[in-house]
């Protein structure tokens, strides 16, 4: 059976993926970031994953204010990179797994949850930005992404955006769909977006470097009571962008503990201010074995 063996929290920011395909790593504004990543680097090379379910949220590339999915699964064979603003990276296309993805949007819809299926999709900064700072430069000329990557798209621009509690009983519903699937795959679950920022208004600018360490806190040790955090909460506390945190529910609901397994490991904990107008944030939790 395929088995859901970390889950992996990562902020995104346009301007990172920038920073890494203009070879900026080393400047001193982007070293201290870039630098936190290298031991999450090394650890995902020696766990790495055969797919990554990766949460994350469209920025008005695949889709537009015509049609807004709440929750989006991608089960293309692939899926090309695309941008706003930048334009598209120069990254390898992302692989999909079309069969579990299929097998978890059954799953998941006969669970009672409303998946928007999407068999073509272009995929922006929100997702491939994680995917750089996890994996580092993958030259697109010469090499892949290194494992296959099932992209489930969450509506966190426009309102109304799902509730942090629908969020992390989502995830509970992905992790049974992982693992009633009959192939003994090793899959990530990984949540995108967030910290605290606000990209406009008279509070742009905002970081609320306290509130987003008390959201690690809670994620790793309560995140049942977490869900229950109301939007305006997200929206006061963090800003208008902030609310792209639910998303780390799905990731944290798909963890064994919440399942009645162990707690899991939290073998990476990291947070930097600023990247561009954002707190980044980053949490790797191993299950046990
Ligand atoms: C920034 C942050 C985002 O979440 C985003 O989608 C675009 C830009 C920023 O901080 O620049
Ligand atoms: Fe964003």
């Amino acid at each position: 059976m395929a088995r859901v063996t970390a889950s992996v929290y990562v902020s995104h920011v346009p301007a990172i993926g920038v920073a890494q395909d203009q070879g900026k790593t080393q400047e001193p504004y982007w070293q201290p970031l870039f630098s936190g990543f290298e031991r999450s680097k090394a650890w995902i090379k020696e766990h790495r994953p055969d797919v990554v379910f990766l949460v994350y949220n469209d920025h008005a590339n695949a889709f537009s204010l015509d049609i807004i999915p709440t929750f989006a699964i991608g089960t293309a064979a692939e899926f090309p990179p695309a941008d706003e603003g930048w334009g598209p990276r120069p990254v390898p296309k992302v692989i999909g797994h079309p069969e579990l993805a299929a097998h978890i949007a059954q799953s998941v819809i006969q669970d009672d949850f409303d998946l928007t299926i999407v068999n073509k999709m272009a995929v922006d900064h929100g997702l491939t930005v994680p995917l750089s700072l996890m994996c580092g430069v993958v030259d697109p000329a010469h090499g892949a992404w290194p494992f296959r990557v099932i992209p489930f798209a969450v509506n966190v621009v426009q309102y109304p955006v799902p509730s942090g509690r629908r969020c992390f009983e989502l995830g509970k519903a992905i992790r049974r769909a992982i693992s009633s699937y009959d192939e003994p795959l090793d899959v990530q679950v990984w949540g995108t977006g967030g910290m605290s920022h606000q990209l406009q208004g008279p509070r742009a600018g905002l970081i609320n470097s306290e509130w987003d360490a008390r959201f690690l806190d809670r994620l790793i040790a309560e995140p049942a009571a977490l869900a229950g955090m109301p939007h305006i909460e997200y929206v006061r506390e963090a800003g208008s962008e902030g609310i792209e945190l639910v998303m780390w529910l799905i990731a944290r609901g798909a963890m064994a503990d919440v399942a009645g397994g162990p707690p899991p490991t939290v073998v990476r904990r990291f947070y930097h201010v600023p990247a561009s107008n954002t707190a980044v944030g980053h949490l790797i939790l191993e299950n046990a074995t």
